[in-house]
């Protein structure tokens, strides 16, 4: 019997392969690349329940995240935008209906592609269709005394491989990072390559100082969080300048604030690098302005999906059951 995944439901329900199943039931064989080779891709996406409904948090930058990481490593992508999200709905709505998953309740959605099962053999495989996989359980954002009171991290040197803007299922190196957060009583490993930022185990890193926001830039070596653009955008509308740009470890010690997002975390202050206070030690104003607008634009992202479903045929608002 696998661990329970879910506060609400020990067993939800799940896709795998063209089937809904409880996840107990849920099979892959050992000879999938995904088992064999870490072979493969995912994604998270939270889906709010908010405004009397529920809807998936910049559904469309997440699936094109995920266009991109099954282009790049050469397997083509089992749906459209639009099967993706209809079969994330179906997901929803399988657990709603079984008691698995609250209307009222946050969710996040697990989506993971392998590029199959063959024999083994490090190439690629000819003519093998991907392992598909779906999973929603309930999603626990970070709490208020998390907020309040900020978080304490670590650093480490960063050791992955350098296709860190695939997300990847290969995650061995971000493993060990978050163990070595947990074995520090930390939140996260804050990890520097060759003295420069790159980010958290599983996590973009940020940092504030006299007033201005950066990060390091786009680049392989980093994830691409879907919060990178969303931050991007509410710092413009905060009028935060926002600077990408290579950032120190010494930049770094020196910081006013530093910020870790993620979809599962949204935007959290860190308030302790390394047993140092940051700044202040105190959650900052720039953080306290992002969590402000990132909670608007939650609000305003359901409430336009919802006037959308509206206005939408039966067929249609199907699709946009999440
Ligand atoms: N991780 N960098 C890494 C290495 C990550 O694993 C993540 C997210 C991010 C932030 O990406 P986003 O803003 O799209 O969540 C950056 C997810 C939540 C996970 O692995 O569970």
């Amino acid at each position: 019997m696998s661990a329970a995944v879910s506060d609400v439901s020990p067993d939800p329900v799940v896709y795998l392969n063209g089937e809904l199943v409880p996840l107990s039931e849920a099979r892959v064989p050992v000879l999938d690349r995904g088992f064999i080779f870490g072979d493969g891709i995912y994604e998270v996406a939270p889906l709010y329940a908010l405004e009397g409904g529920r809807t998936a948090f910049r559904l469309p930058q997440h699936l094109a995240r995920l266009a991109r990481s099954v282009d790049k490593i050469g397997i083509v992508n089992p749906f459209s935008n639009d099967g993706w999200r209809k079969l994330i709905g179906r997901v929803v709505n399988a657990n709603e209906a079984a008691g698995g998953l609250r209307a009222d309740q946050d969710a996040i959605a697990y989506i993971q592609v392998t590029r199959g099962v063959a024999k083994r053999g490090h190439a690629f495989p000819a003519g093998v269709q991907p392992t598909v996989f779906v999973m929603v359980t309930p999603l626990h954002l970070p709490d208020a005394a998390q907020r309040a009171q900020g978080v304490r991290c670590v650093s480490a040197e960063d050791r992955r491989w350098l296709n860190c803007d695939i997300k990847s299922v290969s995650l061995l190196g971000n493993v060990l990072m978050a163990q070595f957060a947990a074995e520090n009583d930390a939140f996260e490993t804050i990890q520097f390559r060759d003295g420069m930022l790159t980010e958290g185990s599983s996590s973009n890193v940020w940092m504030v100082k006299d007033g201005v926001l950066s990060a390091p830039p786009r680049s392989n070596k980093i994830l691409e969080g879907i919060r990178y653009g969303l931050i991007e955008e509410l710092s413009a509308e905060c009028a935060i300048r926002f600077e990408a740009r290579e950032i120190t470890e010494a930049d770094l010690r020196a910081a006013d604030e530093i910020i870790v997002s993620s979809a599962t975390k949204e935007v959290l202050p860190v308030t302790q690098l390394d047993g140092q206070p940051v700044g202040s030690g105190k959650p900052g104003a720039v953080f306290a302005a992002l969590y402000a607008a990132y909670q608007r634009a939650k609000v305003k992202e359901a409430q336009e999906a919802q006037q959308g479903a509206k206005h939408e045929s039966a067929e249609q608002s199907e699709r946009l059951a999440v």
